[in-house]
């Protein structure tokens, strides 16, 4: 029999249809919220799934799916898959870096423009009816051309952000990550390595675009926060979950932070009354990678990856993004020894 496939959101029907020249297909038709019981129900029956960033693939969905191999997240992060269940399960798992980069990074400065120029709040101000004489001092914001952008976080992304920053602003860029970029490449995107202290305090401006790992857990806290100028702006275009929000309402409530982006939340879809009630905060709904173009070449990438995982198509065995090829191979060796 042909290996089945499960679809778990409405994509785009003619790129995903592709599956369907080598696998039996299954699709889903409507947006759908999976508890942990649903999905282990859907993902029993089949060899590969094609996930969103919503989805959770964790070791119990995996122990109720035994003919699983290869699951192909459509995103870049991948904190909603359990990588090493998988991997000790032989399940090649993919993501969906590069396609989603520069989009990303132009979401990550517009929200960034947004918060330090007040673009939203200036127009809610406008469309309440509030401007009844034009004013010197109406909606004074921060400068962004010049001023000290700090990246937290120096993958892809934050690259992208780097460049736009140092080229197209004349701003001065720091930014601290886990590892140092080799020189050669902080001279191209501009961008000089400085330890997190630092960072935090000399942002003008700090966009966040690390991956969310147990270790980024909270990351900015109340005690990073109060490294920061008060006339900084802070950019989360990467997990809700690096951020304590109910710190950062506080320091925004309170004149310790002087505004704020956030594509991404804690708990979303929900999104905290602490935050909502502010002025001083953009908000917008995990639209990182949302452009037509963009998220067509997401999953575009993620069935290419689905195909190559199950050993079909030009790149079989080989997909073009895969997470994890040298984990399962580990751990199939870890086991031939014990
Ligand atoms: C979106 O957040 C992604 O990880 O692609
Ligand atoms: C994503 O591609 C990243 O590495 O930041």
């Amino acid at each position: 029999a042909r290996p089945r496939v499960w679809v778990s959101q409405p994509l785009f029907d003619a790129v995903v249809e592709q599956l369907g020249a080598h696998f039996d297909l299954v699709t889903t038709a409507q947006v759908t919220a999976y508890t942990p019981e649903l999905m282990a129900e859907r993902l029993a029956g089949v060899d590969g799934a094609l996930v969103t960033l919503n989805e959770r693939v964790g070791a119990a969905e995996i122990a109720q799916a035994p003919r699983l191999r290869a699951i192909a997240n459509v995103g870049v992060g991948y904190n909603n898959l359990d990588l090493d269940a998988l991997s000790k399960a032989g399940i090649v798992a993919t993501n969906t870096p590069d396609v989603l980069t520069e989009t990303t990074a132009d979401l990550g400065f517009s929200l960034l423009m947004a918060a330090a120029r007040r673009i939203t709040e200036s127009e809610r101000w406008l469309r309440d009816g509030r401007w009844q004489q034009w004013s010197f001092k109406t909606m004074l914001g921060a400068d962004i051309h010049g001023a000290t952008l700090g990246i937290l976080g120096m993958g892809r992304i934050g690259q992208g952000i780097a460049r736009r920053g140092a080229l197209g602003f004349g701003m001065k860029v720091l930014y601290h990550n886990r590892s140092r970029l080799p020189e050669a490449q902080e001279r191209e995107v501009g961008a000089q390595y400085v330890d997190l202290d630092t960072l935090l305090s000399q942002a003008d401006h700090l966009v966040l675009v690390l991956p969310y790992t147990p270790a980024s857990h909270h990351v900015i806290n109340a005690a990073a926060l109060a490294r920061m100028k008060p006339t900084a702006t802070l950019v989360n275009i990467a997990r809700g979950g690096i951020v304590d929000e109910l710190a950062l309402a506080d320091a925004l409530a309170h004149g310790r932070l002087a505004a704020a982006g956030l594509d991404v939340f804690e708990g979303e879809p929900a999104v905290r009354p602490e935050l909502l009630a502010l002025d001083n905060i953009v908000l917008t709904p995990h639209i990182g990678s949302a452009t037509l173009a963009t998220r067509q070449a997401m999953v575009q990438l993620a069935v290419d990856n689905l195909v190559a995982a199950l050993g079909a198509g030009p790149d079989a065995g080989q997909p073009p993004s895969a997470l994890n090829l040298e984990a399962i191979k580990a751990a199939k060796a870890g086991r031939a020894i014990a």
